[in-house]
């Protein structure tokens, strides 16, 4: 049973149509986010996550249509696509249907009729089969990992799910395989899953700094981690990335004082946002750091804590998309009701 309102991402080039449907679609309930132009919708696919994608196939006699539908498909498999078309005629039904839309719908578009499709998609989609896909695997475990963890630590909440999104960013633009990302993702939301098997638990929201015993303990937390997730072979290089994301370049991080390229690229790219989203955030022992002092700890740590081809991918996003990164802690705690 759905227990919050579906998404839409509504990409439409003729701005009054956008404007109508969207009105449409939100009086069934949808939450809907709205978008005039090809590249801002694909940036949004990238950087969010949508139950549906409602697309017009044509933008200034361009057909684009199938950007968007690869784009949704690139972010989640199960996302479904139902794109709009000006031209009706079977062909261009087939055609859609042919390159992995869920449906097909004609314009002028009736707002009922798109809320029943997408309705109808998304209904088919949660009772289609039985098998669980390697994405929804990791969607399933995300949540029970960061459950597990924002339990004893509630200043993590949402830490997993904004370190997958990021991880996720940097891969995309390191030019990682969808394989490997997908992968990625389950090491991002799983990283701290060790922090429940420490001794002591109290050490993670204590106040002030830890002493040189407590902070011996809480470094076990990847090693913990990567064994606890288990020995699985389609998670040994996962069980790594986890058991690298406090190793740093410079050979000074813990717990195998690996260097440079001993370390794996994904190991180095988590190690570069974990620590990004924990400056972000408020915890226990200090406040959320501002972006301009972000930038410059990072800027400092090139070559030192980081590695520099990651950070050469990470600190353009930073720029362009850091303030939006820094309220979000912000507001996944006022979501899990925190503060
Ligand atoms: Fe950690």
């Amino acid at each position: 049973m759905e227990t919050h309102p579906w998404s839409v991402l509504l990409v439409d080039d003729e701005a009054r149509t956008l404007e109508l449907l969207s009105s449409l679609l939100r009086r069934q309930g949808f939450v809907v986010t709205p978008t005039t132009t090809t590249g801002s919708a694909i940036e949004l696919l990238r950087t969010g996550s949508f139950d549906a994608v409602v697309t017009d196939v044509i933008f200034d006699g361009r057909a684009v249509g199938k950007e968007i539908l690869r784009a949704a498909r690139a972010r989640s498999p199960s996302t479904v696509v139902l794109l709009m078309t000006g031209y009706p005629a079977v062909d261009a039904a087939v055609s859609a249907m042919r390159d992995g839309a869920n449906d097909y719908i004609e314009k002028p578009v009736d707002g009922q009729l798109l809320g029943a499709k997408i309705e109808r998609a998304l209904r088919g989609r949660e009772s289609s089969g039985d098998a669980i896909d390697f994405v929804e695997l990791v969607e399933i475990l995300s949540r029970l990992v960061s459950t597990s963890i924002e339990r004893i630590d509630p200043y993590t909440a949402g830490h997993g799910e904004r370190t997958r999104r990021y991880s996720d960013i940097l891969a995309r633009e390191l030019g990682i395989d969808v394989a490997t990302r997908e992968r990625l993702a389950l090491a991002a939301v799983a990283h701290d899953y060790g922090k429940i098997f420490l001794a002591d638990l109290s050490f993670l929201t204590k106040r002030g700094p830890l002493t040189d015993d407590e902070f011996r303990e809480v470094r076990r937390h990847p090693m913990l981690g990567s064994e606890k997730l288990g020995n699985h072979v389609r998670l040994r290089d996962v069980c790594m990335w986890i058991s690298e994301h406090h190793e740093r370049w410079d050979g000074k991080g813990y717990p195998a004082r690996k260097a440079g390229d001993q370390i794996s690229l994904c190991g180095r790219i988590l190690a570069v946002v974990e620590v990004f989203d924990s400056l972000a955030t408020r915890r226990s022992y200090k406040e959320a750091w501002d972006l301009e002092r972000v930038i410059e700890y990072f800027k400092a740590g090139r070559e030192l804590a980081f590695d520099p081809l990651v950070l050469d991918a990470f600190l353009p996003k930073l720029e362009r998309f850091g303030m939006d990164w820094l309220h979000q802690p912000r507001l996944d705690r006022r979501a899990a009701s925190l503060t």
